[in-house]
């Protein structure tokens, strides 16, 4: 076995978006695409020599080839170890929990997330640190950096290795680790959760419904669920990966997750639903008939965590992405901790996290997690919603009217205008930063603050600016605009809009109902139908 120099010349296209470089199969299918940007990664990271790297993926199209080429080029490029999920799988959550407990200088996560897999779909890569965490963006940028130089990359010329039995074998010079991809994850959620109170809860009747929409989270769900938690065989939908997840768009959310959505209806359906995404760090919660919207979830969960054992000593703090809505900064309030607010992408979590300044985190995109990993955790969330289910004895729809009761409701939802062309949707976004809008009265709104938003990370002290504009009104109410960083086509534009409900006599209305006037206010600030000819949002969650 030789370890190969290649030569090769910079693709223009390697910038790591919100979570990593994502493309059609096709552009990574073109010799030398996926080589440049794993080479660019390796030049980038200075690691030790035999050092330890983690690797899988959610087992879309393309993960296996991915793997055998990323195994060779690491087996010439110095690391001693590469511990691979078996047959190339790890779940996102289940990959950062491997980075930390074997102290591995890395990983590297082969996922385009909830994006449609196959091959005239999506695939992608994204780098995590030594803290399980997605890489910040010093890393990624100087991975970029790299991309847009690269000369030649290094490769083994070796046979493929055996990535489907567990155990070791050896690459030139490295170990290939096969490790189960489930156990060690599974060890970690039995740490936090009160698992004997949630095998007394499957025990006493309660049932559920776990979509997995074909996608990672089958085994991790099975495992957990139904073998280790009692519940009845067939609680997990959907529950084989499969290379294209089954034709479907593996993303959980009322419109992609038919399947959970329509078992959860009508007075027969179970008690609790719930649903993760294509590399399982999403999560969607859903009780009999009811919705839990994914910041309303971070609000509750935050307000109900002592009832874990994993935080029975309580949290440090809270922290959500800017136009996650601000149910969270109630509950933190009322517990006497900080919410900070950061940039969208779970990347803004890590340093809060490694610094202790936080123990829960949430997206308004189905993304919710904790200090137990670095990654966003789909199952993690829907462990512990079982833990306080299991110790509340309470509906779904009775804990979340409780808690706006208690609270009051911040009444939410997002718009994504999806597919639409970048010239048309930039334009949009820079006339909405260049409107002047402070103090201005709009309807029956006064605007308090208009900005695009800009971070300071108070750890590092790193800065992130143009990470969407905020038109806050005095009455708490809030329009944010922003541009999706995770799409392969186009452009897509996320409106966000929330408004705050004291009284609980409104708390039952529809949101699109309760929220008529910002939505309709939200259109004619940005001119979408002007701009970009739509009338409605191709989703609204
Ligand atoms: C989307 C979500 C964001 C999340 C990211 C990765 O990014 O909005 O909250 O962190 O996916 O799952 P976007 O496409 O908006 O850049
Ligand atoms: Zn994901």
């Amino acid at each position: 076995m030789s370890v190969k120099t290649v030569a090769t010349t910079p693709f223009a296209d390697q910038k790591p978006g919100t979570s990593g470089l994502r493309k059609k199969v096709r552009v990574f299918e073109r010799p030398n695409y996926l080589e440049n940007f794993v080479q660019s990664i390796f030049d980038t990271l200075e690691s030790p020599a035999g050092a330890t790297l983690v690797m899988g993926g959610d087992g879309r199209y393309h993960n296996r080839t991915a793997v055998q080429t990323i195994l060779k080029m690491a087996a010439a490029n110095g690391w001693g170890r590469v511990m691979v999920g078996r047959g190339g799988i790890l779940s996102t959550p289940a990959a950062s929990c491997v980075i930390r407990k074997y102290r591995a200088f890395g990983g590297i996560v082969l996922s385009a997330s909830h994006n449609p897999g196959g091959p005239n779909e999506d695939f992608g890569i994204k780098y995590n640190i030594g803290n399980g965490g997605p890489a910040p963006e010093k890393v990624t940028e100087a991975i970029f950096a790299r991309t847009k130089a690269i000369g030649e990359y290094r490769i083994l010329d070796a046979a493929d290795v055996d990535i489907d039995s567990l155990g070791e074998r050896v690459l030139g010079g490295m170990v290939v680790e096969v490790i189960d991809p489930v156990a060690d994850y599974a060890a970690l959620m039995e740490t936090l959760f009160d698992f004997d109170a949630i095998r007394a809860l499957f025990g006493s009747g309660f049932r559920m419904a776990f979509d997995a929409m074909h996608a990672v989270t089958g085994p991790y769900a099975r495992e957990i669920l139904e073998c280790r938690l009692g519940a009845p065989a067939g609680t997990v939908l959907n529950g084989e990966p499969r290379e294209d997840f089954g034709g479907g768009h593996p993303d959980p959310n009322l419109v992609h997750a038919h399947d959970l959505v329509a078992a959860m209806t009508g007075k027969d359906a179970p008690d609790f639903g719930a649903a993760s995404d294509g590399d399982g760090d999403r999560n969607m919660i859903l009780g009999r008939d009811f919705y839990v919207t994914p910041s309303d979830s971070l609000a509750i969960l935050a307000a109900n965590a002592t009832l874990c054992p994993g935080y029975a000593r309580g949290l440090a703090g809270l922290a959500r992405s800017m136009p996650t809505s601000q149910a969270a900064d109630r509950v933190a309030e009322r517990l006497g901790l900080r919410c900070y607010e950061t940039p969208t992408g779970w990347k803004f979590f890590g340093t809060l996290l490694d610094a202790g300044l936080a123990t829960l985190c949430g997206e308004e995109s189905f993304g919710t997690g904790s200090n137990h990993v670095r990654e966003k955790d789909g199952l993690w969330a829907v462990l512990m919603w079982l833990n306080v289910l299991a110790r509340r004895r309470q509906s779904v729809a009775d804990i979340v009217r409780g808690h706006w009761a208690e609270y009051g409701r911040n009444v939410y939802s997002r718009h994504d205008y999806e597919g639409m062309e970048a010239s048309a949707a930039n334009a949009l976004m820079d006339h909405l930063r260049q409107a002047s809008l402070g103090g201005r009265k709009l309807g029956g709104y006064t605007v308090a603050l208009h900005d695009d938003f800009a971070y300071t990370d108070p750890v590092d002290g790193s800065t992130s600016s143009h990470q969407g504009v905020r038109v806050v009104f005095t009455d708490g109410s809030r329009i944010v605009y922003r541009l999706s960083g995770t799409g392969t086509e186009g452009a897509t534009l996320r409106v966000y809009i929330e408004r705050y409900e004291p009284d609980a006599a409104r708390h039952h209305l529809d949101p699109q109902a309760a929220l008529a006037d910002l939505i309709a206010l939200a259109r004619e600030l940005a001119e979408i139908e002007a701009r970009t000819g739509r009338t409605e949002p191709s989703v609204i969650t």
